[in-house]
């Protein structure tokens, strides 16, 4: 019996799942404060302009309403300068000072809020409020030759906007075959059920803030540079989160709008976007159009990628994406080079959703391998292995592990790719074309400084606590799991709470980087708890305690072991007399990213399945084999590329704001007219993990994986449409009418 209790890699269900479903577990809109009071915005109606009046009186007298605050008789609010945090801002520009000025910046900027007793209330006075503009030239287009560089941030970020290794334009003129074309990808919406929410109220100088967050201690540091506010005198609380996808990383402006309008009205206030709002109030993925160019020998040696992204930003901040990224290291080629360009628009500001520029440059690149891979009559996954890299070329690093040629095998026999045949339409079944295609994934891992603590129980049990969100990938579960490996004890005696700057600082819930980050952290914080307890074992007078003393302690079976047994932690906190006894660990990145490049790898096969009399692409079948390190559990990573898969259907098949150039907005802003997958639309999903650990990058051996699930399905359904239809569409996502 004396097997250790083995936590991690176990399919664990998610510990939070029965309050989940019972609804139990709590979102932001959903924490009542007493005497709440509900607030409705206003937003600008046109692109760019400026407020030349706005008429507030009959919104004023209208029932249960108490404030109407507008850029006219809203306290001025300082908006400190704060450094900018690359992970989840714009690099350049200013963000949006809410109702500081007249100016419209895009279309759907709040210009009023209305606070009321009721909800109907305020969103019925907020519709009697009446705004008159003087319209200013603007850009509702998005038109290249606008295109500019970055203006700064990118190169401290370690994104460059222009990069070159050799001399790419040469060797592509000079190559024995070559294809150059140009990509569009639409801009997309992050749609989380959850709509995005704050609860503001203030007591005194002191702040709670119920929010739909991934960070919630930054969502603290903007408000209080926003107000001019200690950070310490702010409580942020955000234990759920109900999807985000990326769009609650930055703190958007009707957090300060909710946090104003409570002050003006001296009660708590609940400000909850529509729908609507969600296509204009937080960011989105931006439309980013591209070219690609490469050139190869004739045995499919790359001489050549030259890859050139437009990124479309607003008016007032500059947010560029990691677009170019793939096409710099991805594959071996002596010859690199890219460049990014911004085209200002009249919008919101973009930010990153799921595989932020990833998966927009893999989208490009990856249809840009198959188009060379047909051009040079080769195998698309032979290309993909010919120029295999072994090393990050772009950073001149090794990678710290990289087991895609494992991916690429797995998948391509779980998927049956031999039975392929090269001919485009050459495969049918009941009357549809048949297409099979592939694709390379990629996500670079990153890791943050984080912390966290861990309680032992008198009962025996521990308690985990940390500020990081769950936005849904199974944190609560996967962090439990951790900490169960580290301590010896079984999950279900160790509880965790996130989701709280009461706890301890947790950097932001994204990138992928919570598990090699906040996980790591839980880990050391079990570790330095046993540490902790070992010393106190070692120290104690207690007769019973004697037999443990010798030697490095063994923690094992929910327990100290011995000589002559396991003590368990229960009665070791009994006999020691302690109540509860707390450490708290910290990890932060080493030296791992100046020796190693870090990455978590896949390889995505899909079949499509096209009607040719109407156009119309089913997905019977994706397969994708990972490789994201050690796999915690491999149930919610199972989730995460089903889930990843199935964001790229709607990427290659469905989802695009219609964008009118008239207005400066989307038209679609809901859930009925922007088209996103449904069950109907999905059959096979089947997913593989290969075996791997990283250890030169974390502890752990972990390297993230959602992020990991988009990159590159989206450019694998478009390979198989091509190799169905032997129509190559450029322009995603692929509508039934760009095949007719
Ligand atoms: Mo992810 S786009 O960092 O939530």
């Amino acid at each position: 019996m004396n097997v250790p209790l083995k936590a991690i890699g176990q399919p664990v269900s998610r510990v939070d799942g029965p309050d989940k479903v019972q609804g139990h577990a709590r979102y932001a809109a959903e924490f009542d404060q007493p005497d709440l009071m509900h607030a409705a915005m206003v937003l600008s109606t046109i692109p760019s302009g400026t407020i030349t009046a706005i008429e507030t009186k009959a919104a004023r007298s209208a029932p249960g309403v108490h404030a109407v605050i507008t850029h006219e008789n809203a306290p001025r609010l300082p908006y400190a300068p704060m450094a900018k945090r690359p992970q989840v801002d714009a690099q350049g520009g200013d963000q949006l000072k809410v109702f500081q000025d007249p100016t419209i910046r895009f279309n759907g900027q709040p210009v009023a809020v209305v606070v009321a007793e009721t909800l109907e209330q305020a969103v019925h006075a907020a519709d009697l409020v009446r705004v008159s503009y003087e319209h200013a030239d603007g850009h509702t287009t998005f038109d290249r030759a606008r295109g500019r560089a970055p203006s700064r941030g990118n190169e401290k970020a370690g994104r460059p906007a222009d990069t070159e290794i050799g001399d790419a334009d040469a060797a592509l003129k000079s190559a024995a075959v070559s294809i150059d074309a140009n990509y569009v990808q639409a801009r997309e919406h992050h749609n989380a059920i959850e709509p995005h929410a704050t609860i503001a109220a203030w007591d005194g100088d002191h702040l709670t803030l119920h929010d739909k967050t991934q960070w919630p201690d930054n969502d603290r540091d903007e408000i209080a540079h926003v107000f001019g506010i200690k950070k310490e005198n702010i409580h942020v609380v955000s234990p759920f989160v109900g999807g985000a996808f990326g769009s609650a990383l930055r703190t958007w402006p009707h957090v300060t709008v909710a946090a104003l309008a409570a002050r003006v009205v001296q009660r708590p206030v609940r400000l909850e976007l529509t729908r609507r709002q969600c296509y204009t109030s937080i960011g989105f993925r931006p439309h980013t159009e591209q070219r690609v160019a490469l050139g190869a020998a004739a045995d499919g040696t790359l001489t050549a990628i030259v890859q050139e992204a437009f990124g479309q930003t607003a008016t007032y901040e500059e947010y560029a994406e990691t677009t170019l990224d793939p096409a710099r290291n991805t594959y071996a080629c002596p010859n690199v080079r890219t460049r990014y360009r911004l085209i200002e628009m009249n919008t919101n500001s973009p930010c990153p959703m799921r595989s932020p520029g990833v998966a927009t440059g893999m989208l490009a690149l990856e249809t840009a391998m198959d188009e060379l891979a047909v051009a040079l009559r080769m195998d698309p996954l032979e290309l993909r292995l010919k120029n295999y890299a072994d090393r990050d070329q772009h950073k001149n690093l090794p990678w710290s592990s990289k087991e895609l040629r494992a991916c690429y095998r797995v998948a391509a026999e779980r998927f049956g790719w031999s039975e392929r045949t090269p001919e485009p339409r050459s495969m049918r079944r009941n009357g549809h074309l048949i297409g099979y295609g592939m694709a390379t994934a990629v996500y670079p891992s990153h890791r943050a400084k984080a912390s966290a603590a861990a309680t032992l129980l008198r009962d025996g049990t521990a308690l985990i606590r940390t500020a990081g969100s769950d936005m849904g990938p199974g944190t609560y579960t996967s962090m439990t799991q951790v900490a169960a490996e580290t301590l010896g004890l079984p999950v279900e005696r160790v509880r965790i709470e996130l989701g709280d700057t009461d706890m301890p600082y947790a950097p932001v819930h994204g990138g992928s980087i919570t598990m090699a980050s906040v996980g790591t952290a839980v880990q050391a914080a079990c570790q330095a708890l046993l540490d902790d307890l070992a010393g106190v074992v070692k120290a104690s007078p207690d007769p019973r305690l004697a037999a443990f003393k010798a030697g490095t302690p063994e923690w094992r079976d929910g327990g100290l072991a011995g000589p002559g047994g396991v003590i368990s932690f229960a009665e070791l906190m009994e006999g020691l007399g302690f109540d509860r006894i707390t450490a708290e660990g910290q990890s932060a990145p080493g030296n791992e990213s100046k020796t190693h490049s870090s990455a978590a790898f896949g390889a995505v096969f899909a079949e499509v399945e096209v009607d040719p009399d109407f156009g119309t692409v089913r997905v019977p079948r994706i397969v994708g084999a990972y490789d994201i390190g050690r796999v915690v559990n491999p149930k919610t990573a199972r989730s995460q590329c089903v889930g990843g898969m199935v964001q790229g259907v709607g990427m290659a098949l469905l989802e695009q704001a219609e964008w009118d150039e008239r207005f400066g907005r989307p038209m679609n802003g809901n859930l009925a007219e922007y088209v996103v997958p449904v069950c109907a639309d999905i059959r096979s999903l089947d997913v593989t993990f290969v075996p791997g650990e990283d250890t030169i990058f974390n502890p752990l051996g972990v390297k993230g994986v959602a992020e990991l699930g988009l990159s590159g399905v989206s450019a694998a359904i478009g390979n198989a449409v091509y190799h169905a239809t032997g129509r190559r569409v450029r322009e995603f996502p692929i509508l039934p009418e760009r095949l007719l």
